[in-house]
Parts: structure tokens; C-alpha cells; sequence
């Protein structure tokens, strides 16, 4: 038997292959038994066959790894000594940091930037391995306060808060997708910061492929050549994909091929930061470009832990440490750039004597300049929703489902393609204003002006059946549920299939905080999310469950037999009464990981992003948005980052 199927699968094709292993996992209500071994063994001979190929393929992986230049392919990167002076010290090589060094070192500046973590492993690389890298040694995955108001289903009440620990930053372990939010977002009403301003920046690093299967209206909105490539992400091959958009089609959603054009309303198959089915992050963009690989100092593993600021309120260097007890200065002749994030640069703001006054002294920092650093943060949130499908009470067995993600993994190792490729959620988003659907009608209406202004996006996963008690820790470590929720939402995933609906949030009221919880700068700083303390951020959520629950009651969904799964919560009502969807809005909440405005322009830094009360140094990263765009953050980020090289630049020797 064995043999037989080996010497079968060697003269078939590929596709051939595929397709019978599809039947396997096909919704047959009573598999012939003879299927079923037939089945069984297939898979058993694909996981052999793709455990031998992957250790086989071991030797090339090793070309896959992130590797910048031999010099600095070592665990701490370039050399770097006590006293080292240089042009300008950029801290923390995320999305806005890497932007920033690159641009500064392609013009000729002699740079050092300084990044925690490492390289970025191979699960990076692989689109869909995305799911596995929340908690991993590229995760900060910070604790938080709980404000017993949000994420109440959650271990500890704590809301999950992951953010990168690598080269790259966080858009080396982020969900990939490329939304740049309103043309609005960008008034900050501030000098020079308008949509006018800071369009050109998105543009510059923009390297759009398959702009021809964009509408012809969307040329004026992409550049083809700039250093980040973007593209579709390839099929992520669930049946759900074309019904998705089906679905809110007949709640009279339009579809809207590139909601970075002019209108974002509507559904959409988004872009994402992709190329040839791999992940693109802004280290293997930006600091893989020739001459920066040439020019740019980059200090791994190396975390600063502070500003070195003059009696005369200039920044002169930084403190890092690196390795076991190493501390070292090093100095620059002209600024320093903090671009450790929301989170890491307001808590190394305050460790060097910048941020609220009381709080400073309450650890016995000196007060360089009294700023409101930490404060009027916000985030993403959502509801997570289940829509159970594709039920079959066959129970899949785990040989089963690890054969077929063994076949996807092999797929992708040799062909760049297949479910690996895509982002493990599906490509598929939605942007409306809550405000202009009719839930009599049940369309959405887009009646105002001001519909055009969306105030929340629909993002879609498709969970397979079983997949959850397959690998608990991986889901646990994404969404940290009590015993309570997980047990029920598992019980129900191994029965069908789910799509998880997220209904984000865009414009939340509720603001959160962060306070230094040590003056260790090796101690996390303490996180207050604060999410829904505003009430009308569950109503908002509401508004978003009752139109899910519309989607599900449309003739498409009915078909396949879909159903909302409504988990009991012990401190909710009922299922059917008044007020679940609010109590469970409060329970099931989580956040996209956006957070911004711990640093924000107008408040801590002035409009050429220099931090106030402080010469020589200034801010490029999440932290200096206001406010949160109306779409996923990074293209955002990244775009300041690139902005602010331009100032560095222009304003260089007048300091
Ligand atoms: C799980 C997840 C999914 C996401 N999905 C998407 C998505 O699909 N689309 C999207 O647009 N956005 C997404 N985001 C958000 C987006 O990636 C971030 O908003 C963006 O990367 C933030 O950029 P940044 O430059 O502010 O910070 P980061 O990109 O987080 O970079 C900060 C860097 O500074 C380093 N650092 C911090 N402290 C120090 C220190 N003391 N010393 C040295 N280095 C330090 C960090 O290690 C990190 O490398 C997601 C984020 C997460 C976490
Ligand atoms: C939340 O509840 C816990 C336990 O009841 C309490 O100790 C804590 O102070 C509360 N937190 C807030 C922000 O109200
Ligand atoms: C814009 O800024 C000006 C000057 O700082 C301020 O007076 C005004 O209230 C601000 N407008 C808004 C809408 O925030
Ligand atoms: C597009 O990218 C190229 C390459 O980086 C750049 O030279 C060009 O200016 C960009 N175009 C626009 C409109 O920004
Ligand atoms: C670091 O310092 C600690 C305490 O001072 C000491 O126990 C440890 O051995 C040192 N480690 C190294 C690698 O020097
Ligand atoms: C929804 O449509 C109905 C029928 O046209 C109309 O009577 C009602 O006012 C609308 N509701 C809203 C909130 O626009
Ligand atoms: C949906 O449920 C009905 C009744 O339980 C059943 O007859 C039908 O086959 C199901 N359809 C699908 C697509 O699961």
C-alpha cells in the first residue's frame, strides 16, 4: 500500500496530488471507509516526505536568513566601543527607525543605529508563520493594567500587547497588511502637517508590483519603484474567500479595488507589504539596499537605556547595554533620533529626565523638561466574532490537519505560494461609517458627506476546524483567554470552522497611558491600555456586531448553514437578551497592536518632530501621531520616518 500510493504520487502531478488530498479534507458527511485509510496514509507519507525535504532544504534556509553584510551578520552586529562618536545616533530599527538611518547613511552621514533585539528568524519570512511568532523572542509582549472595563475574558484581565524585538520592529512579526487611513488623519493642525505634506513621504517608499490589476484612476496614488515592496498577497485558498465579499455585497458594501485611493468605503482585497509570496519588512528592504549595507552602523542585541542630555538641555549620546554587564557611551556631532516606538521611546524619554514632572521625582529622575510624555495613548480595539461554518461532526483527526499544514509549509518552501503566502488572516478588509448603515434596510446607505469618513474596518481570518486544539499554545499566546471562553470557543472550533471577524474601532475616545514602573531601564514600563473606558467605543463595537449579525442572516451565509457562535459569559446576560453584545464587547475584547501619541506632535514634539525643552534630539516613530490613522498603522509610521530624515537633513548645522 505505502509503496503503491509512493510510486502513484511520483507520476502524478502536483495538482493532481492536491486536489485528492482536498477530497480528504472536503466536507463529506460519510467518507467511504476506503477513503478514509487511503487518507490516512497519504497524509502519513506527506509528513514524511515533508519533514525529509525540510531538513533536506536546511542547507538553503540559511540563505534565507536575514543577512545584512558579513561584517555585521554577527549576534552584536558592528563594532562599537566606548566613546564612539557619530553623526547621528538612531535608536530602535522598526518601521519609522530603519527609515530614518537608511536615508540619513544614503546621504552620506556616518550613522549608528542601535536595535534590542536581533535578526529576524525564518518564521518571518514565511507570511502566515505570523500567527506563531506573538510571545516568541521577537515579541516584547508586554504586560498590561488591567482597567476591569476591556478584555475581561482574557488571563488576568490583561489585554494582549505585543510589539517587535528585532530588526525590523514590529513589521517583522505584524500582520502585514498596507491601509494608509484618511486623507483627514493627517490634519494635525499644526504647521506642515496636513495630507499635502505628507503624502509625498507614503509615495517615496512605495514599490508597488501588479499595479495593472488596479484600476487605472489608482496610478496617481502608487509609486512602482520605491524601496518597500507591496503587492496582493496570493490566494489564501479557504472556501470562504469570494463569499466573503459576497456577503457584505448584499448588504450593499461596493466593492472598492484600492481603498488607498481616493474613497476608502467599501470592501476590498487590500495590499500588503509582500514580494514573491515572502514577508517584507523594513529591515529587509531599507537596511538590505547596497550602500546602506555599506555605510550603516547597525549595534544588535544592544538596548539603550537612556539619552545623555548636557546641563545645558543638549543631547550629546546615549547609554546602551549590551551583553551581560556591559554599559557603554557612545556620542553623536550632531542629534539623536528615538524611534523605539510608542512604547520604548516615551519610557526612554522619562528615564532621561523627560516627561511628567511628579512623576520623574516620585523615581528620582532629574527633570530635564516637563512634558506630558506617556500620556493620551490609543489603540485599535475590537470584539472578536466567531462565525461557526463548514460544520461537520466527522471529528478531523490531528494526523489529519498536520498533514495538511505540512503540505502547505512544503508548498511554500518550494513555491513561495500557496496559504503559507498569505497572511494568515484572509486579504480580505472593509471600511464603512457605522453611522451611514441602515439597520431597518440593512444596506449600507452612504447618504452624507461624512460617510466617506469611515469609523470602522471589517478584517477577516478563516480558522480551520480543529486547528485550535491542535496547537492551544499558539492560539493562547495570540488570544490569552480564561479557561472559561477557550474551552468553549475550542469545543466549538472542533466542530466547525470559523471565520473570526474583527470589527475595529477607528476613532476610539477611550486613551490610555504609560509611567515608568522602575527607573531600571530593564524593567517594562507600566502599561495602562485603558480601553473602553468610553462608552461609546462599545457602542461603536455594537453597531459592528449588528451588522455581522446581518451578514450572517443574508441568503449566502444562511446556504452554508453559518451561525454567530455566542460564548455564555458568567457576568453577561443570556445569549439572547438585552445587553450580550455590550457585556461580551467587554470581554472579547483585544487590540490590533496600534498604539500611538505616547510622544505626540504639538504636545512633546514641535512640528519638525524636535522633543521641547531639548536640543539635538527628536522623535520618528509611532509615538508622535496625535491620533491614529483610519486604517492599520505602519505605512503611516513608516512615512514619518522618511520625513524626518528630510528634516535631520535640511536643518543639519543650523543647531
Ligand atoms: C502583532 C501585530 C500586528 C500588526 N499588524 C499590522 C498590519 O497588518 N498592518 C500595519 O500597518 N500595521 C500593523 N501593526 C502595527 C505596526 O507594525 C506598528 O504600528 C509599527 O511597526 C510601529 O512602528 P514604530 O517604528 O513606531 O515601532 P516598531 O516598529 O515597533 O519599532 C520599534 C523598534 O525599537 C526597538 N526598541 C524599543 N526599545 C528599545 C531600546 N530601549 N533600545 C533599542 N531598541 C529599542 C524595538 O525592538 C523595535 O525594533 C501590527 C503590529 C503588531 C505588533
Ligand atoms: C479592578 O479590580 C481589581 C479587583 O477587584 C481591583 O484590585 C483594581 O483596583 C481594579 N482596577 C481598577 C482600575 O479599577
Ligand atoms: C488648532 O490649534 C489652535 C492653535 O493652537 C487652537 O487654538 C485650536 O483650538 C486648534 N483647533 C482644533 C480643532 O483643535
Ligand atoms: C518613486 O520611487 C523612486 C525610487 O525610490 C523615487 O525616486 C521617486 O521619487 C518615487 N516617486 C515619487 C512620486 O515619490
Ligand atoms: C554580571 O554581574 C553580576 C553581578 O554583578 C555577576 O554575578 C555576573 O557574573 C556578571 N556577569 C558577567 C558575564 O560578567
Ligand atoms: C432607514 O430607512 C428607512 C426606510 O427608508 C427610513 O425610514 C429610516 O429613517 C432610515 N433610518 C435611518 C437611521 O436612516
Ligand atoms: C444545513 O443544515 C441543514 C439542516 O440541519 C442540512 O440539511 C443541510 O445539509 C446543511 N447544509 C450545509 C451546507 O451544511
Amino acid at each position: 500500500m505505502f509503496r503503491s500510493i509512493l510510486t502513484r504520487t511520483k507520476s502524478v502531478s502536483w495538482r493532481d496530488v492536491t486536489k485528492h488530498l482536498d477530497r480528504c479534507y472536503a466536507d463529506t458527511p460519510e467518507p467511504e471507509p476506503d477513503l478514509k485509510r487511503k487518507c490516512f496514509l497519504l497524509n502519513l507519507v506527506f509528513f514524511v516526505v515533508t519533514v525529509t525535504v525540510a531538513l533536506f532544504v536546511g542547507g538553503q534556509l540559511r540563505d534565507l536568513r536575514f543577512d545584512r553584510s558579513r561584517s555585521g551578520s554577527s549576534y552584536f552586529g558592528d563594532k562599537i566601543s566606548d566613546g564612539d562618536v557619530y553623526d547621528y545616533i538612531v535608536v530602535g530599527a522598526g518601521a519609522a527607525g530603519s527609515a530614518v538611518a537608511a536615508r540619513l547613511a544614503l546621504a552620506g552621514r556616518r550613522v549608528l543605529l542601535i536595535e534590542a533585539g536581533g535578526d529576524p528568524n525564518l518564521l518571518t519570512k514565511i507570511p502566515a508563520a505570523a500567527v506563531t511568532l506573538a510571545a516568541s523572542s521577537l515579541d516584547w509582549y508586554y504586560d498590561t493594567i488591567p482597567n476591569n472595563k476591556s478584555c475581561l475574558s482574557s488571563q488576568g484581565k490583561r489585554c494582549r500587547f505585543s510589539r517587535g524585538r528585532c530588526l525590523g520592529g514590529s513589521t517583522s512579526i505584524n500582520y502585514m497588511m498596507y491601509t494608509r487611513g484618511n486623507r483627514q488623519d493627517y490634519d494635525f493642525n499644526l504647521t506642515g502637517w496636513t495630507w499635502k505634506d505628507i503624502e509625498p513621504y507614503f509615495l517615496r517608499y512605495e514599490g508597488l508590483s501588479n499595479l495593472n490589476r488596479l484600476p487605472k484612476s489608482s496610478a496617481a496614488y502608487h509609486n512602482t519603484s520605491g524601496v518597500v515592496s507591496i503587492d496582493f498577497f496570493q490566494d489564501s485558498s479557504n472556501p470562504w474567500h469570494e463569499r466573503l465579499i459576497d456577503g457584505l455585497k448584499s448588504l450593499n458594501f461596493p466593492y472598492n479595488p484600492d481603498v488607498n485611493a481616493k474613497s476608502q468605503i467599501g470592501v476590498s482585497r487590500i495590499l500588503g507589504f509582500t514580494r514573491g509570496g515572502e514577508r517584507v519588512s523594513t529591515a529587509n528592504t531599507y537596511l538590505e539596499m547596497e550602500i546602506v549595507k555599506r555605510k550603516l552602523r547597525i549595534a544588535k542585541n544592544t538596548q539603550c537605556t537612556g539619552v545623555i542630555i548636557d546641563e545645558n538641555n543638549i543631547a550629546r549620546g546615549v547609554t546602551v547595554h549590551r551583553g551581560a554587564n556591559k554599559t557603554l557611551r557612545l556620542y553623536v556631532k550632531h542629534e539623536v533620533v528615538l524611534s523605539a516606538g510608542s512604547i520604548g521611546t516615551a519610557q526612554l524619554l522619562m528615564l532621561s529626565g523627560v516627561g511628567p514632572k511628579d512623576h520623574l521625582e516620585e523615581f528620582g529622575i532629574p527633570v530635564k523638561s516637563d512634558l506630558s510624555v506617556g500620556d493620551d495613548m490609543s489603540d485599535h480595539v475590537l470584539p472578536l466574532v466567531n462565525i461557526k461554518v463548514d460544520h461537520d461532526h466527522r471529528p478531523m483527526s490531528d494526523l489529519t490537519i498536520l498533514g495538511s499544514k505540512s503540505l502547505e509549509i512544503l508548498q511554500w518552501l518550494i513555491t513561495r505560494s500557496g496559504p503559507m503566502s498569505s497572511n494568515s488572516l484572509t486579504d480580505i478588509t472593509a471600511f464603512l461609517n457605522t453611522k451611514c448603515y441602515n439597520y431597518t434596510l440593512r444596506r449600507l446607505v452612504n447618504n452624507k458627506p461624512e460617510c466617506e469618513l469611515p469609523t470602522m474596518q471589517f478584517i477577516y481570518a478563516y480558522m480551520k476546524k480543529g486547528v485550535i486544539s491542535l496547537a492551544p499554545s499558539v492560539y493562547y499566546s495570540n488570544i490569552p483567554h480564561a479557561k472559561e471562553s477557550f474551552q468553549q470557543i475550542s469545543d466549538e472550533n472542533s466542530k466547525s470552522a470559523f471565520i473570526v471577524v474583527s470589527s475595529v474601532v477607528l476613532q476610539p475616545k477611550s486613551r490610555g497611558w504609560l509611567r515608568l514602573a522602575s527607573s531600571d531601564p530593564l524593567t517594562p514600563p507600566a502599561i495602562t491600555p485603558n480601553y473602553l473606558a468610553d462608552e461609546r467605543d462599545v457602542e461603536e463595537m455594537v453597531r459592528g456586531i449588528k451588522i455581522i449579525e446581518n451578514m450572517v442572516d443574508t441568503p449566502l451565509y444562511k446556504k452554508y448553514n453559518a451561525s454567530i457562535q455566542r460564548t455564555k459569559i458568567a457576568d453577561c446576560p443570556g445569549v439572547d437578551e438585552d445587553g450580550y453584545w455590550s457585556c461580551y464587547a467587554r470581554h472579547m475584547t483585544h487590540s490590533v497592536q496600534h498604539a500611538v501619541g505616547t510622544a505626540a506632535l504639538g504636545r512633546v514634539v514641535d512640528e519638525r518632530l524636535r522633543v521641547k525643552g531639548i536640543k539635538n534630539l527628536r522623535v520618528g516613530d509611532g509615538s508622535v501621531l496625535p491620533h491614529l490613522p483610519r486604517g492599520n498603522t505602519a505605512a503611516a509610521i513608516i512615512a514619518i520616518g522618511e520625513r524626518l530624515s528630510d528634516f535631520l537633513i535640511q536643518d543639519q548645522g543650523l543647531e
